[in-house]
């Protein structure tokens, strides 16, 4: 850290800052408007209270919510935990059905990784570590994870550090390094106004005080519990935190995929499980410039045409994914590496997003449904 930059020690002793009042005026405004939430204990109360299952419910929960809003999580969650009540019965799924129940909340790394956890935890017993390092131990839970774990299910005290947060703490503590510089001030910060009681509570009640006061525009500083404690809020330009460093702009990709269909169904393939959206069905594609040259031919000769194209965001690059349509395909052998899926229950088959957004395409193309692929176009 610049030696020149105020710690967070420092303006921690600030006698104007009244760090030991966070959590009680923060736990107060949450026991009034916590919200109810299907992986949530009411406030209070430990979610490991109610039984064994719970930590199993607040891990998956956790993995689910990472980079993804709670809105779209619940449907994913309640339809997880129908399927599979327990951590034995997830340990115990089909790969394939798993991804697929996956399918749309993006990050298909995590979707294995949930897997190989619930098998190392059933391999281990059933129960999950009850510390921030033994859960640290498992695949896929990193420091985030394994704090929120702790805290939420197992009641330890631990720092819990999400996107919701380290907007509410830089604005608290009107930290004026730039994000992702600040994370370790961030933490810091974190770790002196993070209760020993309630730990879990604490996290939660800063998470929904992030997503429904503390929020990045227009903030709703006059219903805020901690406005008599925020530094950034007294300064005026609440807005102004987290500071961010120019962002520079995502390497933009351009792909082709490739709708195949025959009587009435589609060509589908596994994509390797290593790599982008691995282990997941999708259609054909040609590799989205992965060869240099940028020409992988179709998976088939004939004439194809373009149905248009969608635009998606991934985390490190932007694609813009075009469909092509083949215009007429004689026999059904397409070689091993897919299937025949029939188009009616194309929602099933827990295509990614983007693969989602480009069947579409040809669902709605003129040309490919009166022709059901039969016919020439253009
Ligand atoms: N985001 C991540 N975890 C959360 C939780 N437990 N409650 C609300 N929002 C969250």
């Amino acid at each position: 850290m610049d030696a020149s930059a105020p710690t967070i020690a420092a303006r921690n002793f600030d006698a104007e800052f009244d760090a030991d009042g966070v959590a009680p005026a923060l736990l107060d405004w949450y026991d009034r408007h916590a919200r109810v939430l299907p992986w949530r204990a009411a406030p209070g109360t430990q979610a490991q209270d109610f039984g064994s299952n719970w930590p199993y419910r607040v891990w998956l929960s956790e993995v689910m919510l990472q980079q993804t809003t709670v809105a779209a999580v619940i449907p994913y969650f309640t339809e997880f935990t129908r399927r599979w009540p327990t951590i034995g019965a997830l340990a115990a799924a089909e790969d394939g059905d798993v991804m697929a129940a996956w399918a749309g909340l993006g990050y298909y790394a995590r979707a294995r990784n949930l897997l190989a956890c619930a098998r190392a935890v059933a391999a281990a017993g059933g129960a999950f570590p009850d510390s921030e390092d033994g859960l640290r131990g498992l695949p896929g839970l990193g420091a985030y994870t394994a704090a929120a774990v702790a805290a939420i299910a197992f009641g330890r005290r631990a720092v819990v550090v999400d996107a919701n947060v380290e907007r509410v703490v830089s604005r608290l503590f009107a930290i004026g390094e730039p994000l992702p510089g600040a994370r370790t001030a961030i933490r810091t910060a974190t770790d002196t106004i993070t209760p020993e009681a309630r730990a879990g509570d604490f996290a939660q009640a800063m998470m929904d005080l992030g997503s429904s006061i503390c929020v990045p525009r227009s903030p709703r500083c006059l219903l805020c519990p901690l406005s008599a404690q925020c530094r950034a809020g007294r300064s005026g330009m609440p807005e102004a935190y987290p500071v961010k460093a120019a962002k520079k702009a995502r390497p933009e990709r351009r792909g082709r995929a490739f709708w195949i269909e025959r009587d009435g169904s589609v060509w589908l393939v596994r994509r390797p499980d290593k790599g982008m959206l691995g282990g997941m069905r999708a259609l054909p594609d040609d590799g989205w410039n992965a060869r240099a040259d940028g020409a992988a031919s179709p998976p088939i000769d004939g004439q194809w045409r373009s149905a248009g194209a969608v635009a998606h965001g991934f985390t490190h690059f932007s694609l813009t994914l075009e469909l092509m349509v083949h215009s007429r395909v004689e026999g059904r052998e397409m070689g091993a590496d897919g299937e025949w899926w029939p188009i009616a229950r194309i929602a099933e088959a827990g295509l990614p997003t983007v693969f989602a957004r480009a069947a579409q395409l040809a669902l709605a193309d003129p040309g490919t449904r009166e022709g059901g692929g039969r016919h020439e176009h253009r």
